[in-house]
């Protein structure tokens, strides 16, 4: 089968206004395909849009602002892609936040910021455009999930969660989905150069996060497309990433042991 191609195509991307989302947004549109884009801050989609329109088509980002908890935002969405004809070809669950700290000490209101944003909100975003999905000849939902959804650390435990849960969602809803049009992508990235760090729920100020290398966002987006393109089920991103999941995979008592906190 040919590669998807997103010319001409019509995309949701949520979380567009910086890191993955924006980017993407930005090679989505630069290769004609029509990208909806949501996030909360009006004045980044706003830059964005100049960017794009800067160098070409005006009439190829479409931004909404909105929070993707908000069943509003997803009414506009929709009417959006039932104005444009009603075939949603591409839905990325992009929009994402995360925490640092002991579960034990936070509280049950960043647990259910957390699952809010990164779980429910892209679960019912999904059923909501199916039907739209399913009038495409060739569609794709894209979830960005976390090589933290692959294998869990401490310190992270709602983020892990709502990461787990995404990464459950897709493989359920990819077999659920075997002989339609639509076919679901799972992205893991491991740590990426973005905002998502600066905008942390209920941490500390000084709370840093363990990496093993970390890639740009414009990369992990290259990645995102590469994959959709290639149809492919899964890709976990980078070689720290790869590492982490893989040695879980081989040896979970080993990771148990190697990634416990110290007391
Ligand atoms: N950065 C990493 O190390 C890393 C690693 C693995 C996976 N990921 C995943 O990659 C995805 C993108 O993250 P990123 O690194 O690009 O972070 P980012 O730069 O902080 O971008 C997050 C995006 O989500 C949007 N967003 C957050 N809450 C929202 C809400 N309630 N409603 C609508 N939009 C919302 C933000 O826009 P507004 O603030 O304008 O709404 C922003 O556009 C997330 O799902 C994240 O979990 C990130």
């Amino acid at each position: 089968m040919a590669h998807w191609n997103p010319s001409g195509k019509l995309a949701v991307v949520t979380g567009a206004s910086s890191g993955i989302g924006r980017c993407l947004s930005k090679r989505l549109t630069a290769a004609g395909c029509r990208v909806i884009a949501v996030a909360r801050r009006a004045d980044r989609l706003q830059s964005l849009s100049e960017e794009i329109h800067c160098d070409g088509d005006n009439d190829l980002l479409l931004p909404i602002h909105g929070d993707v908890t908000d069943s509003a935002t997803h009414d506009q969405i929709e009417s959006l892609v039932r104005s444009r004809g009603g075939s949603l070809d591409l839905l990325v669950n992009n929009a994402g936040i995360g925490a640092i700290g002991s579960f034990e000490e936070a509280t049950e209101s960043r647990l259910r910021k957390i699952m809010e944003v990164n779980f429910f909100a892209p679960a019912q975003l999904t059923r909501r455009l199916l039907p739209y999905l399913k009038s495409s000849d060739d569609a794709v939902i894209c979830n960005l999930g976390s090589v933290l959804g692959h294998r869990a650390v401490p310190d992270k435990s709602e983020y892990c969660a709502s990461k787990f849960a995404m990464h459950g969602f897709s493989d359920a809803l990819r077999a659920e989905l075997a002989g339609t049009s639509v076919r679901v992508t799972l992205v893991s990235p491991s740590t990426t150069e973005s905002e998502f760090f600066d905008v942390l729920v209920d941490s500390d100020a000084n709370a840093t996060s363990k990496s093993i290398g970390s890639w740009p966002a414009d990369r992990v987006a290259a990645a995102t497309l590469a994959a959709v393109g290639k149809r492919r089920s899964e890709v976990i991103l980078s070689l720290g990433g790869k590492m982490l999941v893989y040695a879980d995979r081989i040896c979970p008592p080993l990771m148990n042991w190697l990634l416990r906190k110290e007391h």
